[in-house]
């Protein structure tokens, strides 16, 4: 790969951190499952390009229709279907492997940090694996199969919901507070692919840096974060500046 490109004075400030530090953590978003197929959310092409998040994505729009909310579900689980990690998740776990990262807090339901081998992966939004009654908290395996009768129906008369973490629900307890005190207490914070714009996930990058963590911000773009808590901002795709990333903090450690 043409190394040219990445800023060797930001890559480097960047390895340095990491490879002084046995205290770091990662936070991602969307942005990091688009090299491996899943479009993000709010990107040109963004799933909320096609569907308004305030009629497929709310707690709200789920009561009062779930064949709906199930019909945009249906769509999601087709793009995550035979899906992989891509160098960025795999970069995530070897900077675990090495020690420098010590918990992946993802805002994303595909799995693929535990899939890349990251052994701690906090999913603050829930995952796609399994799906919930409101109802009556009962839960069980995903069920595509009954797609074509709309929303899979509990036991007990109500409609599962997929068991993710919808506009209006509260982050699962143990995902918030494990969240917030990795934030607060880590040295080095990675934030990869989010637009920084949902909370309280959001709200992690300011917690550590009030902890006083070096923030390094993995994105295409600049974001909220970017002039607010970022000390080290590595432009491009993620599949390409995490490697790189990584590739810095090997070569100063050998
Ligand atoms: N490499 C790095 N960053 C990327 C890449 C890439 N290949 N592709 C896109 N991005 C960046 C975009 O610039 C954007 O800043 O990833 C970010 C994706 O932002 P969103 O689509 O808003 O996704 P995310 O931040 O994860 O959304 C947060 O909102 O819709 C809800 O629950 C959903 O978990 C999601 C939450």
């Amino acid at each position: 790969m043409d190394t040219t490109r990445f800023d060797d004075e930001q890559f480097d400030r960047a390895a340095v951190a990491l490879r002084n530090t046995l205290n770091g953590i990662a936070i991602t978003g969307a942005g990091i499952s688009v090299e491996s197929g899943i479009p993000d959310f709010r990107s040109a092409n963004g799933l909320w390009s096609r569907y308004n998040p305030s009629e497929y994505a709310t707690m709200d729009a789920f009561l009062d229709n779930p064949d709906k909310v199930w019909n945009m579900w249906y769509e999601l689980a087709d793009t995550l279907k035979g899906v992989k990690p891509n160098s960025a998740h795999y970069a995530l776990a070897k900077l675990e492997e090495m020690g420098h990262v010590k918990a992946v807090i993802t805002q994303n339901i595909d799995a693929l940090h535990s899939h890349a081998g990251s052994k701690t992966v906090i999913e603050y939004h829930g995952n796609a694996d399994t799906m919930v009654c409101p109802a009556c908290s009962r839960r069980r395996g995903m069920d595509l199969s009954q797609r074509a009768l709309g929303a899979p129906r509990c036991e007990c008369g109500g409609y599962m919901k997929p068991d993710v973490v919808l506009f209006g629900e509260i982050i699962p307890e143990y995902a918030l507070k494990t969240s917030e005190r990795l934030a607060r207490g880590c040295d080095v914070l990675i934030v990869v692919g989010t637009s920084a714009t949902v909370y309280p996930a959001a709200s992690l990058p300011y917690l550590a840096k009030e902890g006083g963590a070096t923030v390094i911000e993995c994105n295409t773009e600049t974001t909220a974060f970017t002039n607010a808590v970022t000390d080290i901002f590595l432009q491009g795709l993620a599949g390409e500046t995490l490697p790189e990333l990584v590739r810095r903090v090997e070569e100063a450690n050998l």
